[in-house]
């Protein structure tokens, strides 16, 4: 990547658009993002070593991943995400839904997702493309197969997750590598049991499984498991909201109440998989 010097008033250009990814754009400049994912890249089995490989990153956002990608060698690194909202698939309730101002700065930083990812992709000196696509929507026809994909926090989002994997099948020659939320509780209390908590109404995700419930997921839409990690934890970044204690207090009755006060103090529940397709 960069061998050039960093873009001038860089600092200042980030600063004004809105982060999900804490990306180090810069010696002295890094994204403040929603989350800091840079914590969780030694837990995710991810070869190190990508050289000569045609990578795919699915969700891109502001592409954390894509850039990871590149920098292990990737030949290419093609990054999908969805520019208009109405493509989301989030639950309708959740999308337009304005009940919180954490809400709604979540929704104004996915207005901005694109702008992000240009900007990092500038500073970093990237050669990654980034396309709009639905995961729904990925045709071996159309973007060719891809020898290493990595998917990561969509499938909660996603009405028909399963749907989204199968999609990913049919242009993954390689490997796959996905690394989602999870359920901490179901997964604590029923490790072997797959289950997913459906949720579908105010949050803007459908489904909540628990780590049985995703190696499952994947394995139902026709992949071999390869590898598997425990729980990890997702640190929340330096932008994400913090609602009020006593608020939190006061919802821990509910399921994604306690996984809200979790996300708080330890950040959010991951599990991982590492997986080919059948053949
Ligand atoms: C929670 S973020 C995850 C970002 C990143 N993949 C990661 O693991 O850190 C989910 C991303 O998926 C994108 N997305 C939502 N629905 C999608 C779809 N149907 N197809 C592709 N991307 C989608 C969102 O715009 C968002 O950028």
């Amino acid at each position: 990547m960069r061998t050039t010097p960093a873009p001038t008033g860089l600092a200042a250009r980030a600063a004004e658009l809105s982060w999900y990814h804490t990306i180090d754009l810069a010696p002295g400049v890094t994204t403040r993002g929603w989350f800091d994912t840079r914590g969780l890249v030694p837990e995710v089995p991810l070869a190190l070593d990508l050289t000569g490989k045609r990578c795919l990153d699915v969700g891109t956002w502001d592409g954390f991943w894509a850039f990871e990608m590149e920098r292990r060698g990737a030949a290419s690194v093609t990054a999908i995400d969805i520019d208009d909202p109405r493509g989301w698939d989030w639950p309708p309730n959740a999308e337009f839904d304005a009940a919180g101002a954490a809400r709604v700065a979540f929704m104004e930083g996915f207005k901005s997702q694109a702008a992000a990812f240009g900007l990092a992709k500038e500073a970093l000196d990237s050669k990654v493309e980034r396309i709009d696509c639905s995961v729904y929507d990925l045709d071996p026809e159309v973007h060719g197969t891809f020898d290493v994909v990595f998917l990561g926090a969509l499938l909660l989002h996603l009405r028909d997750p399963v749907r989204a994997l199968d999609r990913i099948r049919r242009v993954c020659g390689g490997e796959l590598v996905v690394a989602e939320s999870v359920e901490l509780i179901s997964s604590l209390l029923r490790p072997r049991t797959p289950t997913a908590r459906l949720e579908g109404l105010e949050e803007p995700w459908w489904w909540q499984p628990n780590v049985a419930g995703l190696r499952r997921m994947v394995a139902s839409a026709g992949f071999e498991l390869l590898e598997t990690t425990g729980l990890f934890f997702l640190p929340l970044g330096a932008a994400h909201p913090l609602p009020p204690l006593r608020s939190q207090w006061r919802v821990l009755g509910t399921a994604a109440g306690r996984e809200k006060a979790v996300a708080r103090f330890k950040g959010i529940p991951h599990t991982a998989v590492r997986a080919r397709p059948l053949t």
